[in-house]
Protein backbone atom coordinates (compact mmCIF):
# COMPACT_ATOMS: atom_id res chain seq x y z
CA UNK A 1 0.00 0.00 0.00
CA UNK A 2 1.28 3.58 -0.85
CA UNK A 3 1.60 5.44 2.18
CA UNK A 4 1.73 9.19 0.57
CA UNK A 5 2.34 11.89 2.71
CA UNK A 6 1.46 15.49 1.41
CA UNK A 7 0.90 18.49 3.79
CA UNK A 8 -1.65 21.09 3.18
CA UNK A 9 -2.57 23.84 5.26
CA UNK A 10 -6.01 22.60 4.95
CA UNK A 11 -7.60 18.93 4.26
CA UNK A 12 -11.44 19.33 3.83
CA UNK A 13 -12.88 15.87 3.39
CA UNK A 14 -16.06 16.15 1.32
CA UNK A 15 -16.04 18.08 -2.17
CA UNK A 16 -20.29 18.82 -1.91
CA UNK A 17 -20.90 22.37 -2.51
CA UNK A 18 -20.25 23.16 1.14
CA UNK A 19 -16.81 21.70 1.35
CA UNK A 20 -15.58 23.23 -2.20
CA UNK A 21 -17.09 26.90 -1.04
CA UNK A 22 -14.66 26.42 2.03
CA UNK A 23 -11.81 24.90 0.14
CA UNK A 24 -12.25 27.89 -2.05
CA UNK A 25 -12.49 30.46 0.13
CA UNK A 26 -9.69 29.16 1.74
CA UNK A 27 -7.49 29.07 -1.02
CA UNK A 28 -8.31 32.46 -1.89
CA UNK A 29 -6.86 33.81 1.43
CA UNK A 30 -3.80 32.25 1.24
CA UNK A 31 -4.13 28.67 2.45
CA UNK A 32 -2.29 25.50 0.59
CA UNK A 33 -6.09 23.79 0.84
CA UNK A 34 -6.63 20.33 -0.52
CA UNK A 35 -9.48 18.22 -0.92
CA UNK A 36 -10.94 14.83 -0.66
CA UNK A 37 -13.99 13.01 -2.92
CA UNK A 38 -13.84 10.52 -5.34
CA UNK A 39 -16.22 12.92 -6.92
CA UNK A 40 -15.84 16.46 -6.41
CA UNK A 41 -19.08 18.42 -6.90
CA UNK A 42 -21.06 15.32 -6.19
CA UNK A 43 -23.09 14.72 -3.45
CA UNK A 44 -26.97 16.43 -2.67
CA UNK A 45 -26.53 19.13 -5.03
CA UNK A 46 -26.92 17.12 -7.91
CA UNK A 47 -30.54 16.66 -6.84
CA UNK A 48 -31.54 19.76 -4.95
CA UNK A 49 -33.57 22.30 -6.74
CA UNK A 50 -31.97 24.99 -5.69
CA UNK A 51 -34.70 27.13 -3.68
CA UNK A 52 -32.66 30.05 -1.80
CA UNK A 53 -35.98 30.34 0.14
CA UNK A 54 -34.96 32.22 3.45
CA UNK A 55 -38.64 33.77 4.13
CA UNK A 56 -40.69 31.24 2.30
CA UNK A 57 -38.93 28.04 4.61
CA UNK A 58 -39.22 30.11 8.22
CA UNK A 59 -40.35 27.85 10.76
CA UNK A 60 -41.24 28.95 14.37
CA UNK A 61 -38.45 28.25 16.17
CA UNK A 62 -35.42 28.88 13.83
CA UNK A 63 -35.22 32.75 13.86
CA UNK A 64 -31.37 32.68 14.44
CA UNK A 65 -30.89 30.34 11.78
CA UNK A 66 -32.95 32.86 9.62
CA UNK A 67 -30.51 36.01 10.26
CA UNK A 68 -27.95 33.62 8.95
CA UNK A 69 -30.18 32.90 6.00
CA UNK A 70 -31.00 36.20 4.86
CA UNK A 71 -27.09 37.03 5.41
CA UNK A 72 -26.31 34.27 2.45
CA UNK A 73 -29.47 35.24 0.36
CA UNK A 74 -27.97 39.01 0.38
CA UNK A 75 -24.05 37.83 -0.08
CA UNK A 76 -25.50 35.49 -3.53
CA UNK A 77 -25.43 38.39 -6.21
CA UNK A 78 -21.75 39.42 -5.71
CA UNK A 79 -21.16 36.01 -5.15
CA UNK A 80 -22.52 34.53 -8.23
CA UNK A 81 -20.56 37.26 -10.07
CA UNK A 82 -17.05 36.39 -8.18
CA UNK A 83 -17.70 32.88 -9.37
CA UNK A 84 -18.41 33.84 -12.91
CA UNK A 85 -15.10 36.37 -13.05
CA UNK A 86 -12.97 32.63 -11.34
CA UNK A 87 -14.23 31.08 -13.80
CA UNK A 88 -13.71 32.38 -17.04
CA UNK A 89 -17.74 33.24 -17.08
CA UNK A 90 -19.63 30.06 -15.89
CA UNK A 91 -23.22 31.16 -15.06
CA UNK A 92 -24.61 29.05 -12.26
CA UNK A 93 -28.15 29.60 -13.10
CA UNK A 94 -29.07 32.48 -10.59
CA UNK A 95 -32.55 33.69 -11.13
CA UNK A 96 -33.96 36.96 -9.65
CA UNK A 97 -37.21 35.24 -9.92
CA UNK A 98 -39.24 35.64 -6.33
CA UNK A 99 -41.67 32.69 -5.25
CA UNK A 100 -45.13 32.38 -4.46
CA UNK A 101 -46.54 29.77 -1.80
CA UNK A 102 -50.13 28.88 -2.07
CA UNK A 103 -52.64 27.35 -0.27
CA UNK A 104 -55.59 24.92 -2.17
CA UNK A 105 -57.79 24.48 0.86
CA UNK A 106 -59.14 25.79 3.83
CA UNK A 107 -56.43 24.47 6.25
CA UNK A 108 -53.46 25.27 4.33
CA UNK A 109 -54.62 29.03 3.82
CA UNK A 110 -54.90 29.16 7.75
CA UNK A 111 -50.88 27.17 8.01
CA UNK A 112 -50.04 30.27 5.25
CA UNK A 113 -51.61 32.95 7.21
CA UNK A 114 -49.67 31.69 10.17
CA UNK A 115 -46.33 31.74 7.76
CA UNK A 116 -47.18 35.24 6.99
CA UNK A 117 -47.69 36.47 10.47
CA UNK A 118 -44.67 35.09 11.86
CA UNK A 119 -42.72 36.55 8.31
CA UNK A 120 -44.34 39.70 9.80
CA UNK A 121 -43.16 39.60 12.63
CA UNK A 122 -39.54 39.35 11.48
CA UNK A 123 -40.19 42.05 9.43
CA UNK A 124 -40.23 40.31 6.31
CA UNK A 125 -41.22 41.24 3.08
CA UNK A 126 -44.05 39.15 1.80
CA UNK A 127 -47.55 39.78 0.39
CA UNK A 128 -50.95 38.46 0.70
CA UNK A 129 -52.87 37.64 -2.24
CA UNK A 130 -55.97 36.48 -3.10
CA UNK A 131 -56.55 33.32 -5.47
CA UNK A 132 -56.91 35.38 -8.18
CA UNK A 133 -54.28 37.50 -7.87
CA UNK A 134 -52.46 34.66 -7.17
CA UNK A 135 -53.41 33.24 -10.67
CA UNK A 136 -53.20 36.73 -12.45
CA UNK A 137 -49.50 36.15 -11.38
CA UNK A 138 -49.46 32.64 -12.77
CA UNK A 139 -52.38 31.66 -14.89
CA UNK A 140 -51.03 28.13 -14.89
CA UNK A 141 -52.29 27.84 -10.93
CA UNK A 142 -55.37 25.80 -9.98
CA UNK A 143 -58.36 27.89 -10.42
CA UNK A 144 -59.04 26.04 -6.82
CA UNK A 145 -56.04 28.16 -5.47
CA UNK A 146 -57.59 29.90 -2.68
CA UNK A 147 -54.84 32.71 -1.77
CA UNK A 148 -51.04 32.43 -1.41
CA UNK A 149 -48.38 34.84 -0.01
CA UNK A 150 -45.86 36.62 -2.58
CA UNK A 151 -42.41 36.57 -1.92
CA UNK A 152 -40.40 38.66 -4.24
CA UNK A 153 -36.67 38.13 -2.06
CA UNK A 154 -36.49 34.27 -2.35
CA UNK A 155 -35.22 33.12 -5.72
CA UNK A 156 -33.42 30.21 -7.28
CA UNK A 157 -29.87 29.25 -8.55
CA UNK A 158 -28.53 25.78 -10.60
CA UNK A 159 -27.15 23.38 -7.33
CA UNK A 160 -25.33 21.44 -10.16
CA UNK A 161 -23.96 24.22 -12.42
CA UNK A 162 -23.01 25.86 -9.19
CA UNK A 163 -21.37 22.78 -7.54
CA UNK A 164 -19.73 22.55 -11.53
CA UNK A 165 -18.40 26.23 -11.04
CA UNK A 166 -16.81 25.40 -7.56
CA UNK A 167 -14.75 22.97 -8.98
CA UNK A 168 -13.84 25.11 -11.47
CA UNK A 169 -12.83 27.86 -9.22
CA UNK A 170 -10.95 25.98 -6.90
CA UNK A 171 -8.62 24.06 -9.40
CA UNK A 172 -7.97 27.70 -10.79
CA UNK A 173 -7.34 28.59 -7.00
CA UNK A 174 -4.30 26.50 -6.54
CA UNK A 175 -6.50 23.27 -4.60
CA UNK A 176 -5.42 20.10 -4.86
CA UNK A 177 -8.01 17.50 -5.46
CA UNK A 178 -7.51 13.69 -3.90
CA UNK A 179 -10.31 11.82 -6.01
CA UNK A 180 -10.61 9.08 -2.89
CA UNK A 181 -12.75 8.39 -0.03
CA UNK A 182 -11.36 9.81 3.16
CA UNK A 183 -11.84 6.41 5.52
CA UNK A 184 -10.34 7.49 8.63
CA UNK A 185 -9.46 10.98 10.61
CA UNK A 186 -5.95 11.21 11.66
CA UNK A 187 -5.28 12.51 14.69
CA UNK A 188 -1.81 12.65 15.80
CA UNK A 189 -1.21 13.82 19.70
CA UNK A 190 -5.02 14.42 20.43
CA UNK A 191 -5.05 16.29 17.03
CA UNK A 192 -6.82 16.14 13.81
CA UNK A 193 -3.75 16.11 11.47
CA UNK A 194 -5.27 14.59 7.93
CA UNK A 195 -7.16 11.82 6.44
CA UNK A 196 -6.54 8.39 5.39
CA UNK A 197 -7.87 7.76 2.18
CA UNK A 198 -9.73 4.26 0.37
CA UNK A 199 -6.58 4.85 -2.23
CA UNK A 200 -4.20 4.61 0.64
CA UNK A 201 -2.35 7.92 0.24
CA UNK A 202 -2.50 9.89 3.96
CA UNK A 203 -2.41 13.85 3.06
CA UNK A 204 -1.72 15.41 6.00
CA UNK A 205 -2.70 19.07 6.79
CA UNK A 206 -2.79 21.64 9.34
CA UNK A 207 -6.00 21.92 9.50
CA UNK A 208 -8.98 19.37 8.87
CA UNK A 209 -12.77 20.31 7.86
CA UNK A 210 -15.62 17.83 7.79
CA UNK A 211 -17.78 18.66 5.22
CA UNK A 212 -19.09 15.13 4.23
CA UNK A 213 -22.85 16.31 4.15
CA UNK A 214 -24.75 13.37 5.47
CA UNK A 215 -21.88 11.19 5.96
CA UNK A 216 -20.13 13.73 8.16
CA UNK A 217 -21.28 12.01 11.26
CA UNK A 218 -19.93 8.42 10.55
CA UNK A 219 -15.87 9.43 9.85
CA UNK A 220 -14.11 6.60 11.07
CA UNK A 221 -11.02 8.32 13.64
CA UNK A 222 -12.99 11.05 14.78
CA UNK A 223 -13.78 10.59 18.47
CA UNK A 224 -17.57 9.44 19.41
CA UNK A 225 -17.93 12.86 21.41
CA UNK A 226 -16.75 14.64 18.70
CA UNK A 227 -19.04 13.10 15.57
CA UNK A 228 -21.41 15.87 14.31
CA UNK A 229 -24.98 14.52 15.19
CA UNK A 230 -25.50 14.74 11.28
CA UNK A 231 -28.05 12.12 9.76
CA UNK A 232 -29.65 11.41 6.36
CA UNK A 233 -32.92 12.79 5.41
CA UNK A 234 -33.89 11.79 2.29
CA UNK A 235 -35.65 13.97 -0.89
CA UNK A 236 -36.59 12.58 -3.94
CA UNK A 237 -37.28 15.09 -7.03
CA UNK A 238 -38.47 14.88 -10.52
CA UNK A 239 -37.11 17.20 -13.02
CA UNK A 240 -39.60 17.79 -16.17
CA UNK A 241 -39.08 19.77 -19.20
CA UNK A 242 -41.30 22.70 -20.54
CA UNK A 243 -40.77 22.70 -24.25
CA UNK A 244 -40.81 26.22 -26.01
CA UNK A 245 -44.09 26.23 -27.09
CA UNK A 246 -45.67 25.95 -23.34
CA UNK A 247 -43.28 28.60 -22.11
CA UNK A 248 -43.84 30.92 -20.01
CA UNK A 249 -45.21 28.25 -18.15
CA UNK A 250 -44.59 29.29 -14.59
CA UNK A 251 -42.57 32.57 -14.13
CA UNK A 252 -41.11 32.03 -10.54
CA UNK A 253 -41.23 29.12 -7.97
CA UNK A 254 -44.33 28.31 -6.94
CA UNK A 255 -45.33 26.15 -3.65
CA UNK A 256 -47.53 24.79 -1.15
CA UNK A 257 -47.98 22.52 1.78
CA UNK A 258 -50.45 19.61 0.39
CA UNK A 259 -51.39 17.81 3.05
CA UNK A 260 -48.27 18.41 5.08
CA UNK A 261 -46.14 17.70 2.72
CA UNK A 262 -44.09 20.99 0.95
CA UNK A 263 -43.88 20.65 -2.64
CA UNK A 264 -42.13 22.97 -5.17
CA UNK A 265 -41.91 23.77 -8.77
CA UNK A 266 -39.23 25.63 -9.76
CA UNK A 267 -38.95 27.13 -13.21
CA UNK A 268 -35.16 26.97 -14.73
CA UNK A 269 -34.44 29.70 -17.68
CA UNK A 270 -33.77 26.81 -19.81
CA UNK A 271 -36.64 25.08 -19.44
CA UNK A 272 -36.33 22.40 -16.87
CA UNK A 273 -39.01 22.23 -14.56
CA UNK A 274 -37.78 21.25 -10.79
CA UNK A 275 -40.47 19.40 -8.95
CA UNK A 276 -39.25 18.10 -5.29
CA UNK A 277 -39.75 17.00 -2.59
CA UNK A 278 -40.35 13.59 -0.18
CA UNK A 279 -39.15 14.08 3.15
CA UNK A 280 -38.43 10.18 4.32
CA UNK A 281 -36.37 9.65 7.51
CA UNK A 282 -34.77 5.97 5.48
CA UNK A 283 -31.45 6.09 6.93
CA UNK A 284 -29.09 5.43 3.71
CA UNK A 285 -31.56 4.39 1.13
CA UNK A 286 -31.97 6.77 -2.06
CA UNK A 287 -34.37 4.62 -3.81
CA UNK A 288 -37.30 6.23 -6.04
CA UNK A 289 -40.03 4.65 -5.32
CA UNK A 290 -43.04 4.75 -6.85
CA UNK A 291 -45.15 6.18 -4.17
CA UNK A 292 -42.75 9.25 -3.97
CA UNK A 293 -43.00 9.95 -7.70
CA UNK A 294 -46.47 9.03 -7.07
CA UNK A 295 -47.22 11.83 -4.26
CA UNK A 296 -45.13 14.11 -5.79
CA UNK A 297 -46.62 14.53 -9.21
CA UNK A 298 -50.42 14.23 -7.76
CA UNK A 299 -49.35 17.19 -5.28
CA UNK A 300 -47.85 18.96 -7.89
CA UNK A 301 -50.66 18.19 -10.19
CA UNK A 302 -53.45 19.98 -7.60
CA UNK A 303 -51.16 22.95 -8.10
CA UNK A 304 -50.57 23.42 -11.46
CA UNK A 305 -53.04 20.85 -13.53
CA UNK A 306 -50.50 21.32 -16.99
CA UNK A 307 -47.63 19.49 -15.89
CA UNK A 308 -49.10 16.31 -16.81
CA UNK A 309 -48.16 17.25 -20.59
CA UNK A 310 -44.77 17.99 -19.80
CA UNK A 311 -42.38 15.46 -20.65
CA UNK A 312 -40.51 13.82 -17.53
CA UNK A 313 -36.93 13.59 -17.68
CA UNK A 314 -35.34 12.60 -14.36
CA UNK A 315 -36.24 10.93 -11.16
CA UNK A 316 -33.84 10.97 -8.16
CA UNK A 317 -33.26 10.58 -4.51
CA UNK A 318 -30.78 12.56 -2.25
CA UNK A 319 -30.08 12.58 1.64
CA UNK A 320 -29.80 15.61 3.29
CA UNK A 321 -27.39 16.54 6.28
CA UNK A 322 -30.05 16.97 8.67
CA UNK A 323 -29.10 18.08 12.22
CA UNK A 324 -31.17 18.06 15.62
CA UNK A 325 -32.07 21.68 15.06
CA UNK A 326 -32.34 22.27 11.69
CA UNK A 327 -29.02 24.20 11.33
CA UNK A 328 -25.50 23.75 10.24
CA UNK A 329 -22.39 23.21 12.19
CA UNK A 330 -20.02 25.21 11.94
CA UNK A 331 -16.15 26.58 12.87
CA UNK A 332 -14.12 24.64 15.49
CA UNK A 333 -14.93 21.10 17.28
CA UNK A 334 -13.91 19.80 20.54
CA UNK A 335 -11.35 18.40 18.70
CA UNK A 336 -8.31 20.50 18.22
CA UNK A 337 -7.41 20.88 14.21
CA UNK A 338 -11.13 19.67 13.44
CA UNK A 339 -13.96 22.00 11.70
CA UNK A 340 -16.93 21.47 10.99
CA UNK A 341 -19.04 22.77 8.08
CA UNK A 342 -22.07 20.46 7.57
CA UNK A 343 -25.76 19.61 8.96
CA UNK A 344 -27.19 22.28 6.35
CA UNK A 345 -30.38 20.44 6.17
CA UNK A 346 -33.12 21.98 3.67
CA UNK A 347 -30.68 24.79 3.20
CA UNK A 348 -26.98 23.92 1.96
CA UNK A 349 -27.52 25.67 -1.12
CA UNK A 350 -28.98 28.94 -0.30
CA UNK A 351 -26.04 28.80 3.19
CA UNK A 352 -23.28 28.07 0.71
CA UNK A 353 -22.23 31.40 -0.16
CA UNK A 354 -21.66 32.67 3.72
CA UNK A 355 -20.39 29.14 4.86
CA UNK A 356 -17.52 29.87 2.71
CA UNK A 357 -16.37 33.18 4.40
CA UNK A 358 -16.87 32.49 8.08
CA UNK A 359 -14.76 29.43 7.64
CA UNK A 360 -12.12 30.61 5.94
CA UNK A 361 -12.17 33.23 8.59
CA UNK A 362 -12.25 30.52 10.77
CA UNK A 363 -9.37 28.78 9.16
CA UNK A 364 -7.13 31.93 8.49
CA UNK A 365 -7.47 34.14 11.68
CA UNK A 366 -8.67 31.27 14.27
CA UNK A 367 -12.10 33.20 14.88
CA UNK A 368 -15.46 32.43 13.93
CA UNK A 369 -17.21 35.65 12.33
CA UNK A 370 -20.16 36.63 15.02
CA UNK A 371 -22.69 35.63 12.57
CA UNK A 372 -21.97 31.92 13.28
CA UNK A 373 -21.33 31.80 16.58
CA UNK A 374 -24.71 30.63 17.55
CA UNK A 375 -23.80 27.57 14.94
CA UNK A 376 -21.18 25.79 16.56
CA UNK A 377 -20.89 22.17 17.52
CA UNK A 378 -20.81 23.63 21.37
CA UNK A 379 -24.70 24.05 21.51
CA UNK A 380 -24.92 19.97 20.82
CA UNK A 381 -22.54 18.96 23.97
CA UNK A 382 -24.06 17.85 27.01
CA UNK A 383 -22.09 20.44 29.35
CA UNK A 384 -23.81 23.23 27.07
CA UNK A 385 -27.43 21.07 27.15
CA UNK A 386 -27.04 20.85 31.00
CA UNK A 387 -27.08 24.95 31.14
CA UNK A 388 -29.10 25.70 28.61
N1 LIG B 1 -35.08 23.23 0.75
C1 LIG B 1 -35.79 22.30 0.00
C2 LIG B 1 -35.68 20.90 0.44
O1 LIG B 1 -34.85 20.58 1.26
O2 LIG B 1 -36.44 20.09 -0.03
Amino acid sequence: MSRTRTTSDVLVVGGGIIGLVTAWRAAQRGLRTAVADPEPGGGAARVAAGMLAAVTELHYGEETLLGLNLASARRYPGFVAELAEATGGMDVGYRACGTLAVALDADDRAHLRELHALQTRCGLASEWLSGRECRRLEPMLAPGVRGGLRVDGDHQVDPRRLADALVVACERAGVVFHRSLAERLTVVRDRAAGAVLADGTEPAAEQVVLAAGSMSGRLAGVPEKVLPPVRPVKGQVLRLRVPPAYAPFLSRTVRAVVRGSHVYLVPRENGELVVGATSEELGWDTTVTAGGVYELLRDAHELVPGITELPLTETRAGLRPGSPDNAPLLGPSALPGLHLATGHYRNGVLLTPVTGDVMAEALTTGTLPDEARPFTARRFSPAHLEHA
